[in-house]
């Protein structure tokens, strides 16, 4: 049998599941709950303070399992009554969720859910002014980075775009873009994977070469897949170019979205890699990427990092 990660943030205690839960222990899946039984409220605060267990359903529950996720984020986030941490958490576990799923494999079901997911954490950020501030307030645990990145990526980029007047398509492009990124980086040995961690400008051209292929490793994944769209696929692809056209693709003309979608990404990236403050990251990139990026858009981009609080 298949097993499907899932993120527990994204069940709810007292809400008939309408698929099999399992945890992995001790080397095994172990059925958990069944479909149609409840979570009790005391066995689920359990279930989320366990780090040692990782939770699951079968390839056969995804269908169910996805109906049951998208009805509690429409519920969860229109809901007044439920504060703001709650739904963040939701959002960002249905994002973390269908990020490692599309690390792992690309099916139309979790490329569908990686859609909601951009969605979901959009409707939040938008409704909603102290999100970002909660999102890039959090730490993972190193083997979480990459996808913590790619959510910082997806929420960040979106407002960005908001700023920008991006259509609603193309704010759910780049949200969707955002989130699988840098799911070349999954085809990294262990080796290659520490170059994701060394600052750009230490990286010799040999680790540059290696280190871009993650762009193109990422277009061979998605372009096979129908249901991956041309955008998105263009996004992806370019997300390491620069207007001085030292990017992979060397390209030198970038849509709008892909401007963003490419310095979220290196502000991102150099707060992981430079141990910067926010701040300061801001600082060196307002020196380092004059000639890379629209100064309007830096400067733009500096005024959201502002008034989201995220320079304090
Ligand atoms: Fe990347
Ligand atoms: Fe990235």
């Amino acid at each position: 049998m298949e097993f499907t990660p899932l993120r527990i943030s994204t069940v709810k205690p007292l809400r008939d599941l309408t698929f099999d839960l399992y945890i992995f222990f001790k080397e095994h899946y172990l059925c958990y709950a069944k479909r149609g039984e409840q979570l009790s409220e005391d066995k689920f605060q359990k279930l989320k303070t366990q780090k040692i267990a990782k939770f699951f359903i079968t390839e056969q529950d995804e269908v169910n399992y996805q109906k049951f996720l998208d009805a509690l984020l429409d519920e969860t986030l229109s809901n007044p009554k439920i504060d703001l941490e709650e739904k963040v958490n939701m959002a960002e576990g249905a994002a973390s969720s269908a990020v490692e799923r599309m690390q792992k494999n690309p099916t139309e079901s979790a490329y569908r859910a990686t859609e909601k997911a951009a969605k979901s954490l959009r409707q939040v950020i938008t409704g909603n002014p102290d999100t970002l501030k909660k999102i890039f307030g959090k730490k993972v645990e190193k083997n979480e980075e990459i996808i913590k990145h790619s959510l910082n990526v997806c929420a960040l980029a979106v407002k960005l775009a908001e700023v920008k007047r991006c259509t609603e398509q193309e704010m759910d492009d780049l949200g969707t873009a955002a989130l699988i990124h840098d799911i070349g980086l999954t085809t990294f040995n262990k080796d290659d994977i520490q170059l994701f961690y060394k600052p750009k400008k230490f990286l010799s051209n040999d680790d540059k070469r290696v280190y871009y292929l993650h762009c193109k490793d990422a277009a061979n994944i998605l372009k096979e897949k129908p249901y991956v769209t041309p955008a998105i696929l263009e996004l992806v692809m370019n997300h390491e170019e620069v207007a001085s056209g030292l990017g992979p693709n060397k390209k030198k003309k970038l849509s709008l979205q892909e401007e963003i979608l490419s310095l979220v990404n290196n502000y991102d990236k150099r707060t992981i890699t430079n141990k910067t403050s926010p701040a300061q990251t801001l600082k060196d990139m307002m020196i380092d990427e004059l000639g890379n990026y629209e100064l309007n858009l830096l400067n733009d981009f500096k005024k959201v990092l502002q008034t989201e609080g995220l320079l304090e």
